[in-house]
């Protein structure tokens, strides 16, 4: 608990940082972030497709499993995006079918992992992007990854115990 904590404040303390431009805003610091490859992605076997990309970036999976969220837990994952027009219809997708959840691991991972999924609506998604490869669909986009570092810690906390995250 204690080392999850340290971890929190220690990201929190890289985005102020950046936030001020300090040292022109790049710090080079391990953080750690969740991945999750979606329904759609295991449904049409590309597990082993998506986790290639992750590893020839660099990152290091710290740990990785299948799930299968309920309803409830789909609701709970993504209530930042309570009231939104897609929250029914997203957390319906998410519970659909199984999920590979990962803590992905290296320096700046929080947005170079975004920058290699690519935009939500795959259309926008630059070339040589996960989504631009996969994705059929701005909800049925393949990939999910956290978008700051307290979303980071939420997220990892939420599907993860400290003694899973082996590094
Ligand atoms: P993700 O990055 O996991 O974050 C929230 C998810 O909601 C998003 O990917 C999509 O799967 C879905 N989503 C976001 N915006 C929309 C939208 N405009 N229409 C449908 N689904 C969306």
């Amino acid at each position: 608990m204690e080392a999850f904590l340290l971890r929190v404040f220690l990201q929190q303390i890289h985005g102020w940082v950046n936030c001020f431009g300090i040292s022109g805003g790049r710090i080079p610091m391990k953080e750690r972030t969740l991945a999750i490859i979606k329904p759609d992605g295991v449904g049409r076997k590309l597990v082993g497709e998506v986790v290639k990309r992750l590893e020839t970036a660099g990152f290091d999976i710290v740990a990785m499993k299948k799930i299968r969220m309920t309803k409830g837990q789909a609701k709970g994952f993504y209530r930042v995006h309570k009231g939104k027009p897609f929250y029914e219809s997203v957390t319906d997708f998410m519970s659909s079918g199984p999920c590979i959840v990962m803590i992905l691991e290296g320096e700046d991972v929080i947005a170079r992992y975004r920058k290699l999924m690519g935009a939500t609506d795959f259309l926008k998604a630059e070339e040589g992007t996960i989504r631009r490869a996969f994705a059929t669909d701005i909800e049925k986009n393949i990939v999910h990854g956290s978008d700051g570092a307290e979303t980071a810690a939420f997220e990892i906390g939420y599907f993860f115990s400290e003694l899973e995250a082996v590094g």
